[in-house]
This record gives C-alpha cells, sequence and structure tokens, in this order.
C-alpha cells in the first residue's frame, strides 16, 4: 500500500535499518536513508537496497530542516544510535548525547515539519533486571546501565511529545535482533561486533580464535545467559506493520518484540555448532556489568495490535540464515 508515501529512516544502513528499508520496499513504500555511517555501510543503501542515502547526523538540526523541505516525508523509522550497553556503562556522555539529546533534535526538527509519526527503536534494555519472565510491556523499567536509560528517556519524551504536541509515536522495545534476511542480501556487520550470533560464526569461520562467555555462574539451568532471539526479517515486518497502524491512525504506544523463548549462551553454541560443522572454541569469562541473567519478552501485545506474526522462530533457521550470509 501507499507507495505516495516517502519514510525517512534513520540508521538505514545498519543491521535493523536496512532490513526494514528492505521490507518497506517490498511492501511499496518509498524510502529515504539518514546515517551518519558511523556504523553503517554505505554500498548496502546505495548498492544493494538501491535507495537515496543522505550521508549525515540525527543531530544536525539544519540538515533535518532542509530534509523535510525537500521531500514530503509522512512519516519517520528512527533507528540511529549507539547500542553497546557495557561501552554505555564506561562512557555514558555518548550515549544520552547521540541516542537522547539527538533524538530530540530529531522530533524537535519533525515537530517544525509538521510531521506525526515515528517509529522508535527502543529496547528491552529498559526493564533492567525483570521480576517476571515472559516480560510484559507493563512490566516497570528500571534499566541498569545508561544505554537502556537514553531509550527510556526518549520513550518518556515521546509520550510527553504525544500529550502536548500530538506526536503518534510505537516504540518497539526488541530483545535480542539476529540472523539475516533469508535472501542472502543482507546480514549482519558491526564493527566491533558485540552480539553473540556474529560473534559465534566468525568463530566458526576461523576469522576469531574463540568465543567469550561472559559468567557461567548465573542462576539459569546451565549457568549462561537466557536472551530472547527475534529473526531480524520478523523485525522489519513489524516495523512495516507498524508505520501502518500510524498511517492509519493509530494512537502512541509500546510493543515488544521478541520471540517469548529464551535461549542460553551455552544453547546458541551448541546449535551453532550443528548448523555449521564446526568445533567453536570457547572461553570462560567473568561476567559483565549491566547483563541480567534473563530477557525474555511477551510480544501478544504486537500480534495483537499490529497482526504481526514471526515467521522464523527457531533458532536453528535464525543461526542458518546468519550461517548462509556470513
Ligand atoms: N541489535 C539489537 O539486538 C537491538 C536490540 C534492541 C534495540 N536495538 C536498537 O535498534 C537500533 C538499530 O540497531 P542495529 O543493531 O541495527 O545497530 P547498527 O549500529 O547496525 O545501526 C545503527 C545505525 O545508526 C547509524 N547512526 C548512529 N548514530 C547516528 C547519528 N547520530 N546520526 C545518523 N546515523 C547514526 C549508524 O551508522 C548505523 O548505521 C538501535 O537504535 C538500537 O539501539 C537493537
Amino acid at each position: 500500500m501507499a507507495s505516495h508515501s516517502t519514510i525517512l529512516v534513520t540508521g538505514g544502513a545498519g543491521y535493523i535499518g536496512s532490513h526494514t528499508v528492505l521490507a518497506l520496499q517490498r511492501a511499496g513504500y518509498s524510502v529515504i536513508v539518514l546515517d551518519n555511517l558511523v556504523f553503517g555501510h554505505r554500498e548496502l543503501v546505495e548498492r544493494v537496497l538501491k535507495v537515496k542515502l543522505v550521508v549525515g547526523d540525527i543531530g544536525d538540526r539544519t540538515l533535518l530542516d532542509q530534509l523535510f523541505a525537500q521531500y514530503e516525508i509522512s512519516a519517520v523509522l528512527h533507528f540511529a544510535a549507539y547500542a553497546c550497553v557495557g561501552e554505555s556503562v564506561i562512557d555514558p556522555a555518548k550515549y544520552y548525547l547521540n541516542n537522547v539529546v539527538g533524538s530530540l533534535t530529531l522530533i524537535e526538527a519533525m515537530r517544525a515539519a509538521a510531521i506525526d509519526k515515528l517509529v522508535f527503536s527502543s529496547t528491552c534494555a529498559t526493564y533492567g533486571n525483570p521480576d517476571t519472565s515472559p516480560i510484559p510491556e507493563t512490566h516497570s523499567q528500571r534499566p541498569i546501565n545508561p544505554y537502556g536509560s537514553s531509550k527510556l528517556t526518549v520513550e518518556r519524551i515521546l509520550a510527553d511529545f504525544d500529550q502536548a504536541y500530538n506526536l503518534r509515536s510505537l516504540s518497539l522495545r526488541y530483545f535480542n535482533a539476529a540472523g539475516a534476511d533469508p535472501s542472502g542480501r543482507l546480514g549482519e556487520d558491526h564493527t566491533p561486533e558485540t552480539h553473540l550470533i556474529p560473534l559465534v560464526l566468525l568463530t566458526a569461520l576461523g576469522k576469531r580464535a574463540s568465543v567469550s562467555v561472559f559468567g557461567s555462574d548465573y542462576p539459569t539451568p546451565d549457568g549462561t545467559c537466557i536472551r530472547d532471539y527475534i529473526h531480524v526479517s520478523d523485525l522489519a515486518q513489524a516495523h512495516v506493520l507498524g508505520l501502518e497502524y500510524l498511517l492509519q491512525g493509530g494512537t502512541t504506544t509500546v510493543c515488544n518484540l521478541g520471540n517469548g523463548n529464551g535461549f542460553s549462551v551455552n544453547q546458541v553454541i551448541q546449535t551453532a555448532r550443528e548448523v555449521t560443522g564446526q568445533a567453536i572454541s570457547v572461553v570462560d569469562c567473568p561476567r559483565r556489568l549491566g547483563d541480567p541473567p534473563v530477557l525474555v519478552g511477551s510480544s501478544d501485545r504486537a500480534k495483537e495490535l499490529l497482526g504481526w506474526v514471526p515467521q522464523y522462530s527457531s533458532l536453528r533457521q535464525i543461526l542458518t540464515h546468519a550461517w548462509n550470509w556470513h
């Protein structure tokens, strides 16, 4: 639907953003990507996706004003952020400046241009150490690291901007994005890489000597952390549905996006050994600051509100698609 709509995707040269651009294209939207390429990949946007790339920063108000004057943008999908939990503990200023000040600059420019629909990349890290599992959206939010706090601050700004200025937003709290587009055109390529699945696969490829397992004394069945892995193409599809929800007049809300199933670090490594046929060496390391033992989400709200049906919920499928891309 909606081929008349141009959608601005911030951070569209990154991992989840690029998969979402592909899903938007498949749904008939015209897309512009704004990315400062601090982590994003120019060739992905220009050669693989063949979409207009504006190289620039979400904190550059002059650029945003120009962009919104030049193009008729009906909504913004906002992925651009820093997203490393550990780094945020060491350098919180970097995170608050980019994730909070940058986002505020973006939504202020949207307000000035009367663009009133935004889908925001939030995170399960806003919950902190949860009391229940799977976590519903109504669970209290007590982040235990500056990254989670920065995302929660933006959620709060968005709630206030809804009340005061009618900015309609959908904050999507992702659990662990993983996998790659099944076509093999896109995948996960972060530098530095901090996510478990690509690290495991790079080890299987012989590009890394071993995988570090941070903590094997957690109160979980095998002692390693449990996470909810959600296929990146399922995340991308949720964004298309979320965008359509807002374009059809949906009100401001938040949704978790996860599988509702948790897998331990050891289970991920074992499944990766089966998928790749490689041994994959492991080194046991101390726990990291800011890592809750278990993070598993309930995504019932996204299913009911958006009609979202994840297509690739098995860990084996997620790992197979990621492995094919690698
Ligand atoms: N990967 C996950 O598992 C996960 C989980 C929860 C939430 N998120 C959120 O999803 C979003 C996307 O994550 P990702 O894994 O695709 O990360 P990514 O680093 O691959 O993508 C982020 C993109 O934003 C760009 N960017 C960063 N700061 C910018 C700025 N100031 N101006 C313009 N562009 C900027 C980067 O160049 C990069 O291309 C982030 O907001 C992240 O916090 C990710």
